[in-house]
């Protein structure tokens, strides 16, 4: 079983991260409406590189216009948004934190309306507030184009690696989902045509940015919220696939509860370690989900994950990593956090706001 503080190696671009910690990507709408990364954006994640984490993951940032998502979301569409982030990842070096960028397309739950969203089959995504239309022939080459593109800028301006956003029912899991993905062409079907979209993505990644760049793909394993259409042992094999096949540096499994067991196999321990059992081995898993405590920590670690993402303990607890190598038994105080708590530890009032819609973790007092 690894330590929280231990390093580890990832295996096909064999850079190493200095713990097993790593920020989970958290849209914070905190950066520029055309998609460059403000100073608010950049202090936020600084002051988590400072605090340790060993591993920084970013938002998702946009790879085209049409996957923009939120005002003061990041993007990477261009060479003006790549620059813009030569700063913090002079941050990332000083603290000796891996900079990964994740690459982000909405589909048919991005901000616009129904004429530019794009999705497999079009319709309307499951919580039914956003419409799009069908993706023709060439719209999903261009958007394979523009997911390599993005990673090819990540790469020219400095960051360690990218990790592939194909969870959560965004573009990418849109694809592999059979909810929403009816395509008849080699796009949609069986497994192995739904997931063609990512394949093409990550090979062409490969190809243009070589292994020494760190690729990582995060999926949803199973049904969560309103993402639907992912069966777990399909997600397995697909794992397996990008494993094996297309060179994955690690796989980002988001359980949004990292102790729970798979729906599918509820008498069957968690589902991480289940992961853990029928992937290569040399493929390192990262798992997010309720991940508290210093011992929430040790206990994920336990069930086979080789490394720990933190969302919104990071939010609230910038040093966790540090405070955890040096406060015995670490329990970091739990929500609701004041704005003015919230604010000190580097989130604009933008990103306040967005957290009140996360139930329970900004406080109404002052
Ligand atoms: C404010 C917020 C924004 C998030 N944005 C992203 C994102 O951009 N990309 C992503 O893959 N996951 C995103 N997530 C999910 C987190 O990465 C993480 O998987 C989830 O919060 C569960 O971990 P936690 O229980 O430690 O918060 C977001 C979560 C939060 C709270």
């Amino acid at each position: 079983m690894a330590n929280v503080t231990d390093t580890i190696i990832f295996p096909i671009c064999n850079k190493s991260a200095s713990n097993r910690v790593v920020l989970a990507p958290m849209t914070n709408t905190q950066s520029h409406l055309d998609g460059q990364l403000s100073n608010d954006e950049r202090r936020w994640l600084t002051l988590r590189a400072k605090g340790g984490f060993g591993t920084i993951i970013t938002a998702g940032a946009y790879v085209e216009e049409t996957g923009k998502s939120w005002d003061g979301q990041i993007g990477i569409h261009n060479d003006v948004t790549a620059s813009a982030y030569i700063p913090v990842i002079e941050d990332f070096r000083e603290y000796n934190s891996l900079g990964i960028l994740q690459l982000f397309h909405g589909g048919m739950r991005a901000k616009f309306d129904a004429k530019t969203n794009m999705s497999p089959s079009g319709g309307k995504n499951s919580r039914g507030d956003t419409i799009a239309r069908a993706m023709s022939e060439k719209e999903i080459k261009d958007s394979i184009a523009a997911h390599v593109d993005a990673a090819d800028r990540a790469q020219r301006v400095g960051f360690d690696g990218v990790e592939i956003h194909a969870a959560h029912g965004y573009l990418i899991h849109q694809f592999l989902s059979t909810a929403t993905n009816n395509r008849t062409d080699e796009w949609g079907g069986k497994a192995e045509n739904r997931n063609r979209f990512l394949i093409n993505i990550i090979r062409g990644i490969r190809d243009r940015c070589g292994d020494d760049f760190l690729v990582g793909v995060r999926l949803s394993p199973e049904d969560a919220n309103w993402f639907h259409g992912i069966d777990f042992d399909a997600c397995i094999d697909l794992s397996c696939k990008l494993a094996e096949d297309e060179k994955a540096d690690y796989l980002h499994i988001s359980l949004w509860d990292a102790f729970k067991p798979a729906d599918k196999y509820p008498h069957d321990g968690p589902a991480i370690s289940h992961f853990k059992r029928n992937l290569p081995n040399h493929v390192p898993l990262i798992t997010a989900g309720k991940i508290w405590s210093a011992k929430d920590a040790d206990a994920v670690l336990s069930y086979g994950a080789d490394m720990i993402a933190l969302g919104r303990v990071a939010i609230a607890h910038p040093s966790w990593p540090n405070d955890y190598g040096e406060i015995d038994d670490y329990k970091p105080a739990s929500p609701p956090f004041t704005k003015r708590y919230l604010n000190g530890v580097g989130l604009n009032n933008d990103f306040v706001a967005y957290m009140t819609k996360w139930k329970g973790f900004v406080s109404t007092a002052e």
